[in-house]
């Protein structure tokens, strides 16, 4: 591959172009005009009218050349699909788990997982949960538990592995609480803290303990790839091994995971679940044919089955992880340059902007995050996503104070380049210039804890 074994400085695309899509187009005034009319939701603003669209990189890869080709080789039985076969192999290789189950994206599994392990009285210690995973256990009666290291939330920090778990309060809620904790999750990356890497010394200390006190570890594993690379980069003692060599031995460490293919797996929608545990795997089998699907296609289509069974091999494809990690860092300093604050370091598939850094002078009931949001898109049609959440506990016991205002741009795997994001940067650059004219939003609708996708709002002035 052009970009190993280097001799030059530059990191470039280890790929060309072979179909192109138009950007959406719109005018600064249709945008005002729409903003009207979607009360201020950026969800419900139409794609066509946006010209960068960093709202997720979740479904929204470009697929390879060879994905394209397997679409065509998908094969669409029912049961026992040649496709199907494929994927389970190439998920055994990955994680070493005999257990392979399909589901049609990652949230598909968390509702498998909770339905079955869930329940009233139980608690669900994490790194750091994503948003959808701490609603299935929610809604199953299970009660979160966030133990992200201190200095996950203390945005403007650098170290390199801010989405670690805290490995004392595991210990200490392990032995405290051990007999109604069904399981401890490590997302990986740690996306609601910014997208930032977990190290692999973290995985082998909270695997460890989890083995000690006979409680499963599993992995959210949606960007195991960016993760490994991350580490490779960043941890000492790393550098040597493949990318595949760190995601795997990420694996060999939990008893289970699951992973959204729409992330790492490089493809438009799918997800798998994979474990040890036969007889957990029976009884997610029996709810998955209720639910999603026979248990060699899981709600997805043939072709579904091979684009993810090639994206998942081509994600960790070291010199596209460079590419990739390398734009998201030369989109962040672009930020940074202009004193755009932003969580640091930036992680793997994303950029933050602190909101409320960004809008020292805004209330916070004036919602600074959804109010940066809609006038980055405003101004220069590009569409991130306004993150207002409860910052995690700090420790158990304390309560939640702080919320976190953050802005998320999203970087689309294999679809935007560097000028893309530069013109993101200038864009958000003039909104900093303007910051303190910017008027806030306050919201309509009279329940204030609905989740950003029902939100509507109106500017203040
Ligand atoms: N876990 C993590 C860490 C995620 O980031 C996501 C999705 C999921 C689970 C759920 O997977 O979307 O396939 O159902 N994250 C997307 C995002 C939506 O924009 O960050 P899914």
């Amino acid at each position: 591959m052009p970009v190993t074994g280097k001799r030059w400085e530059t990191v470039f695309e280890p790929y060309r172009t072979k179909t192109v899509e138009p950007l959406g187009d719109s005018t600064e005034a249709e945008r005002e005009k729409l903003l009207r009319a979607c009360d201020y939701n950026l969800f419900r603003i139409p794609a066509e009218k946006i010209v960068i669209d960093l709202l997720t990189d979740s479904g929204t890869s470009a697929l390879s050349a060879e994905q394209r080709a397997g679409l065509e080789r998908g094969d669409e039985s029912y049961a026992g699909s040649r496709s199907w076969s494929k994927l389970e192999k190439t998920v055994r290789e990955l994680t070493d788990m005999r257990e392979v189950i399909p589901v049609h994206q990652g949230r598909g599994a968390e509702h498998l997982l909770f339905s079955v392990i869930g329940g009233e009285g139980k608690r669900i210690v994490s790194n750091g949960l994503f948003d959808t995973t701490r609603a299935n256990l929610l809604a199953s009666g299970a009660e979160p538990w966030d133990i992200p290291v201190l200095e996950g939330l203390i945005f403007e920090r650098n170290d390199p592995f801010k989405g670690n778990i805290d490995t004392l309060s595991l210990e200490a809620e392990l032995k405290q609480n051990g007999d109604r904790i069904p399981i401890v999750i490590m997302t990986i990356t740690n996306n609601s803290l910014g997208g930032q890497p977990v190290s692999i010394r973290n995985i082998r200390d909270a695997s460890e303990i989890c083995r000690h006190y006979k409680t499963p570890f599993f992995l959210d594993a949606c960007r195991f790839a960016e993760n490994a690379f991350l580490i490779k980069t960043r941890e000492p003692g790393t550098h040597g091994r493949s990318v595949e060599d760190i995601a795997r031995e990420s694996f060999q460490l939990a008893d289970g995971c699951w992973i959204s293919a729409k992330k790492d797996g490089l493809s438009s929608t799918g997800g798998i679940i994979a474990l040890h545990d036969e007889e957990l795997a029976h009884q997610l089998r029996e709810r998955l044919v209720v639910v999603e699907g026979y248990p060699t296609y899981g709600g997805l289509a043939g072709r579904d089955l091979e684009s993810i069974a090639i994206g998942l091999r081509e994600s960790l494809e070291e010199p596209y992880l460079e590419h990739r990690t390398q734009q998201v860092a030369l989109f962040a300093e672009s930020l940074r340059r202009v004193g755009v604050p932003i969580v640091e370091p930036p992680g793997g598939h994303a950029v933050f902007i602190d909101a409320s850094a960004m809008f020292p002078d805004l209330a916070a009931d004036l919602h600074p995050a959804a109010t940066l949001a809609c006038e980055i898109f405003r101004t220069g049609g590009i569409r991130g996503v306004a993150i207002s959440a409860p910052m995690p506990r700090r420790r158990p016991g304390n309560a939640e104070v702080a919320r976190m205002e953050l802005v998320r741009f999203a970087i689309p795997r294999r679809v935007y380049s560097q000028n893309h994001l530069d013109y993101t940067a200038e864009i958000v650059e003039d909104v900093l210039k303007r910051a303190s004219a910017v008027p806030g939003l306050r919201r309509l609708d009279a329940n204030q804890h609905v989740n950003h996708f029902g939100a509507r709002l109106e500017p203040t002035g």
